[in-house]
């Protein structure tokens, strides 16, 4: 295989009880990266189209991530990467991550799959270190896994896959303002009572048990975050009121997608999800900003080769 063209998925991490520990990912939006073997050795960014992002390396966090990687395998060839940036930056769904662990699953792809998706994780999280000041493996693993990723733990890194239930949709409703992980993850206070780490631990167990049992109402029942979202809600405009929206009209529960500034629902169903969309579409009708909605099924494959 000299030339590859992959489909880079975007995904929402924490899920709002598991902040840095679950992630989800979609599969109606990503970004799209090619990469080629070439003669000349080494690591390179050839283009990057849909954002304007450096191409050094070591700036990029494909390129930190992919560097990780390679510098690991060595090959006897070169390899040129074209990134196109669909997921726009700070959105909340995992923009960097789609960059980071596309570059490590293509650059493994053309080296003959040396790795499993499960080991490159590590390689990825080195870009997501580079775009948040945190190696968080919340998006990039749902990415590389497809359906929910669970990190157990971190040291030493232990990624669990979680099965989720078929007619498992996500709303996503993504205000085009940008929220930088870096700026939301340094207003996250560093201590939290007991009491609210039993509540979080209670729901992130129920969310779990609901996903491997299809308890679509034990899986709403503990859509709750008592460590992020009460604070970083107040830098998401409307962010009440698309709760109240979504509730209304079904959704299981719903949350602070990533760092924010997006806000998800789920649902089961298609047909509720469509629902929750316009009737988020509808609370911020008259806002000032712009903004996109995505409505996706659970993508229980992660990152897919396209040619
Ligand atoms: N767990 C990370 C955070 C996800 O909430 O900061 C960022 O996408």
């Amino acid at each position: 295989m000299d030339k590859i063209k992959i489909f880079s998925p975007a995904t929402i991490a924490n899920v709002s009880c598991g902040f840095d520990v679950l992630g989800l990912c979609l599969e109606s939006v990503g970004d799209e990266m090619v990469f080629e073997k070439v003669d000349k050795p080494g690591l390179r960014i050839k283009e990057i189209t849909g954002a304007d992002l450096p191409l050094e390396l070591e700036d990029n966090v494909a390129g930190v991530a992919g560097l990780s990687l390679f510098n690991r395998l060595n090959p006897s060839f070169g390899i040129e990467m074209t990134i196109h940036k669909k997921i726009k930056a700070g959105s909340g769904i995992g923009s960097s991550a789609a960059s980071a662990a596309g570059a490590v699953f293509g650059i493994n792809a053309l080296c003959g799959y040396p790795l499993t998706n499960k080991e490159l994780v590590y390689h990825a999280m080195q870009g997501e270190a580079l775009a948040s000041g945190a190696p968080h493996a919340d998006n990039v693993a749902p990415a590389l896994l497809g359906g929910f990723a669970l990190i157990r733990s971190y040291d030493p890194l232990d990624i669990v896959s979680i099965p989720s239930p078929d007619n498992l949709y996500a709303t996503v409703i993504h205000p085009q303002i940008e929220l930088r992980t870096k700026d939301s993850r340094s207003v996250v206070r560093q201590t939290i009572s007991l009491q609210k780490g039993i509540r979080q631990c209670g729901n992130l167990a129920g969310l779990i048990s609901g996903l491997f049992t299809s308890d679509y109402d034990l899986i709403g029942r503990s859509l709750h975050d008592e460590f992020v979202e009460p604070i970083r809600s107040l830098l998401i405009p409307n962010f009440d009121g698309l709760k109240q929206a979504a509730a209304n009209s079904g959704a299981l529960g719903s949350g602070i997608s990533g760092a924010g500034p997006s806000v998800f629902a789920l649902s089961k169903g298609e047909s509720v999800a469509l629902a929750v969309a316009d009737a988020m579409r509808d609370v911020v009708a008259q806002a000032n900003y712009a903004f996109e909605i995505h409505v996706s099924k659970i993508n229980p494959i992660g990152i897919k080769i396209l040619s």
